[in-house]
């Protein structure tokens, strides 16, 4: 292995550290430094606003106060976002994860995140998002977070990024970062679109292309009925032969690992695919999105929602297509949660009666938990009415 993979991750954390402006005191600097790297909210209000596709805004989100640095982070991370209810003032925000856009350089020179957010079928946060946040409101988010990241440790020499839809917005920042602080790496990015205006950050990556032609490649994928705008743009799914194409760009000797995100449906078909290819599970990273499922016309069930501790109970109605945490937030009862994909626990609660069905099983659910009847509402879709039980006082994180 070449020494500089082994260095890599110390030049990154000193990196990260420095971003955060952070000056070492003479003695007790582990909590601040803590704090200055993790803390628990940031206060930030939208400097700016940019459309990118006739569905997707990027908001860049700045500290409130002129004083204070945005935490710092690695390429691929994703904020946990509090959306209010503008109708309902003062009541518990919703929490969404974003992936941040833009370099940890570009963010470190803007003291701004960038986060890109696109309106979807059934995305109702979405919406409020793009009706609501305007240059001045005030946005809490959390730490950066997630391992959506390539370590050069443990990722391989040549890169392949497949994206769906908003799916790219980790990408960009991946790409720009790698390029500028991992040599000999290659990346190859898939990019499927469902209309040529919806291929997100086009200029950014045809810019990348034409400056470093040997690392980095992209190929465009077109769904559904449009005419592809430029010739180099293929039309359909994302097949094996396409997958092997991609693995074509990087050398021949040298392994290759799939860093896949994009809507569940996307994940299901693209697993099959690379599993043809016969890689390993530890050459594939996934990070999901848009994970709430779609809105169907299938008859809905009941959940009844009691607090552990309390006497009371609330009934709500659930939509079978989407998850059983979008149903709680839909009711108004708010749930914490993090990543929504099934990885952190933080939406954690227990199903007294009733099925629920995972479409990916959620990485971050342990047996003992499964045994003792918890799950992950953010990933699971109800099959029957349901009894559950959440925290009457959950903590935050
Ligand atoms: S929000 Fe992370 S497991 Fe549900």
């Amino acid at each position: 292995m070449q020494r500089w993979r082994i260095a890599a991750p110390l030049f990154q954390r000193s990196r990260m550290i420095r971003r955060t402006g952070f000056v070492k005191p003479a003695e007790g600097s582990i909590p601040a430094l803590r704090d200055a790297v993790h803390p628990v909210l940031q206060h930030l209000k939208v400097a700016r606003v940019v459309t990118e596709s006739p569905s997707t805004k990027t908001y860049y989100l700045k500290p409130s106060d002129t004083e204070s640095r945005i935490a710092p982070f690695q390429a691929g991370a994703y904020l946990s976002v509090n959306v209010a209810d503008e109708d309902k003032a003062g009541t518990t925000p919703i929490r969404r994860p974003y992936s941040i856009s833009n370099t940890p350089d570009e963010a470190q020179a803007e003291n701004a995140y960038a986060v890109t957010v696109r309106i979807q079928p059934g995305s109702f946060i979405a919406e409020r998002i793009h009706r609501t946040w305007e240059p001045g409101v005030s946005v809490d988010v959390s730490d950066p977070q997630g391992y959506f990241t390539y370590e050069t440790l443990r990722d391989a020499p040549h890169v392949v990024f497949i994206a769906g839809g908003s799916g790219v917005t980790p990408f960009r920042s991946l790409v720009g970062d790698i390029l500028a602080h991992v040599p000999d790496v290659s990346i190859t990015l898939i990019q499927g679109a469902s209309a040529p205006d919806e291929f997100l950050f086009d200029e950014d990556f045809l810019n990348r292309e034409k400056s470093e032609p040997t690392r980095f490649r992209r190929i465009t994928v077109l769904s559904g009925e449009n005419e592809a705008q430029a010739e180099t743009t293929r039309r359909g799914f994302i097949t094996t032969s396409l997958l092997a194409e991609a693995l074509n760009h990087g050398k021949a000797d040298q392994p290759a690992d799939f860093f896949v995100c994009g809507p569940p449906a996307m994940h299901e078909f693209v697993n099959r695919e690379i599993t043809a290819l016969s890689k390993p599970p530890r050459r594939i990273r996934r990070e999901d999105y848009g994970g709430s499922g779609q809105p169907s016309n299938k008859p809905r069930y009941s959940i009844v929602v009691r607090y552990s501790g309390r006497d009371d109970e609330v009934t709500i109605q659930a939509d079978p297509g989407e998850t059983v945490l979008v149903a709680l937030e839909r009711a108004g009862l708010i749930v914490p949660s993090s990543c929504r994909t099934g990885a952190c626990g933080i939406c954690r609660g227990r199903l007294l009666e009733g099925d629920v069905e995972y479409p990916a099983p959620p990485s971050g659910l342990r047996k003992a938990d499964e045994l003792e009847g918890y799950f992950h509402p953010c990933a699971a879709l109800p099959q029957s009415d349901l009894i559950m039980e959440i925290p009457a006082e959950p903590a935050e994180r």
